[in-house]
């Protein structure tokens, strides 16, 4: 069962490469990864895996290092699919012109000049004033399966509630919430996941939908009569009108971006926080017996369980990490989730402590340039979220006969249903 997997792996067998035993797709592997990672760890740190063509890196420190030197680590692999797309899905996602500029997928100098305006419209305040709009929120969706005998939290919930806060935080009409969830989904395997040539040509269709209502919605609020009081709103006041500051094709291209990132990680952060804390049930009564614990309960989470389970990056020159030459041009695989449970790192790793003192080290959101904007954000949802569950429904727990596998992807790892009673 999922949980029982982060445990230690007691029975250590012998290590035979790890090149040739990670199989990223396999759901045996996918439902129970941590014991795999710490033999890694521990007997090749860093190793290159011939069919995915990635040098796959697992330790905290070599993560980190990787992570905090963007002038040899690009970014710009990210703009790729994870497993090589046909030339046929290729050809569609040329001819619709999907060609984004995004802060996460772009080196200095491009990425400063696009993260300056986020940074400018990401600012704490507007972070704040979402407190109480999220906590009422929260409520209707608590108010809506309450009466039920059991619910799934993913469906009932967490699959849409980062979605809708979002919408609210950038300004967006709500109309189009169902339509990016879908296409968020299908664009998230894509470019993570490992498809047939008919999947992948759905998707790429998918992607070019996507991008173009990207672009509509900023023409929508841009041609509206009074620029609004929201993220959205700052970043046109910012553009000013001029192009060379920021084009509108620019801020569709930063929307395209932050409606990716900023609700699927959110989704897993929240199913993932509560398969954890259900499971360990010590934890869960003591933040419902003092909801000051929260804050690191959930960063706890992000180390022990975290949403993103991988990130990339590529070697600009021939690089030695962990003793390991990775050569130019060599494609990186950060093991995000194994850097968590780096015993070199954390202590007893493989216990979940919410006391835990140096737990908001964990690399969950990133570490340097490309630190995640919308950690602020997510870390408030989820405070929030447990905050009024623990008022609430403090009996909750898990129906443990109804939990099912997870979808494998190089990419998040969450519960995709979550069902509880209470
Ligand atoms: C639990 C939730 C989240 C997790 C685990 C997460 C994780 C990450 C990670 C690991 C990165 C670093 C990427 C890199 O180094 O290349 C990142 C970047 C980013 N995240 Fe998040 N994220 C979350 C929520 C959000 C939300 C809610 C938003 C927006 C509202 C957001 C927006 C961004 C943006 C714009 C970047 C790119 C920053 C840059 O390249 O300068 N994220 N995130």
């Amino acid at each position: 069962m999922y949980l029982e997997n982060n445990a230690v792996s007691t029975g250590k067998c012998p290590f035979h490469g790890a090149g040739s035993e990670f199989k990223p797709f396999d759901q045996t592997y996918w439902a129970d990864p941590y014991p795999f990672w710490e033999n890694a760890r521990q007997n090749e740190p860093v190793f290159y895996h011939p069919e995915l063509n990635y040098w796959v890196v697992t330790r905290y420190a070599d993560i980190k290092k990787i992570l905090a030197d963007p002038a040899t680590f690009s970014s710009q692999i990210l703009k790729e699919a994870l497993v090589s797309l046909s030339p046929k899905a290729t050809q569609i996602l040329r001819e619709g012109e999907v060609n984004p500029k995004s802060t996460v997928t772009n080196d200095d100098p491009e990425h400063k000049k696009i993260r300056r305006p986020i940074n400018f419209a990401f600012v704490p305040k507007r972070v704040n004033e979402m407190e109480s709009k999220v906590r009422t929120l929260v409520n209707e969706y608590i108010d809506r399966f309450i009466h039920k005998e059991k619910a799934d939290l993913v469906a009932d919930m967490f699959f849409e509630f980062p979605a809708e806060v979002l919408f609210e935080f950038l300004g967006f009409p709500k109309k189009y919430l169902s339509e990016i969830k879908q296409l968020s989904e299908q664009r998230m395997i894509l470019k993570f996941g490992n498809l047939t040539e008919e999947e992948q040509q759905n998707e790429a269709h998918a992607a070019v939908d996507f991008w173009r209502l990207s672009k509509n919605m900023v023409k929508e609020v841009a041609d509206a009569e009074i620029t609004p009081d929201n993220f959205l709103g700052d970043l046109l006041r910012y553009r000013n009108g001029d192009d060379n500051i920021l084009s509108l094709e620019d801020i569709a291209g930063l929307l395209y971006g932050l409606l990716f990132a900023g609700h699927e990680t959110t989704t897993n952060l929240a199913g993932n926080a509560f398969r954890t804390l259900l499971t360990e049930r010590h934890a869960w009564d003591k933040i419902c017996a003092d909801t000051s614990l929260i804050p690191n309960a959930v960063e706890e989470v992000m180390r022990y369980n975290p949403p993103v389970f991988y990130w990339r990056r590529r070697a600009l020159k021939s690089v030695n990490i962990g003793g390991v030459e990775i050569p130019e041009g060599g494609n990186v695989l950060l093991v995000m989730a194994s850097s968590g449970h780096d015993e070199a790192m954390f202590e007893d790793p493989e216990k979940f402590d919410i006391h835990r003192i140096n737990t908001k080290d964990h690399l969950g959101f990133g570490f340097g340039k490309h630190f995640c904007l919308g950690a602020p954000l997510a870390r408030l949802e989820v405070r929030v979220i447990l905050e009024e569950f623990a008022k609430r429904l403090p009996n909750l727990q898990l129906v443990e006969d109804e939990i099912k596998p997870i979808v494998a992807n190089l990419f998040a790892r969450g519960p995709k249903e979550l069902w509880v009673k209470w």
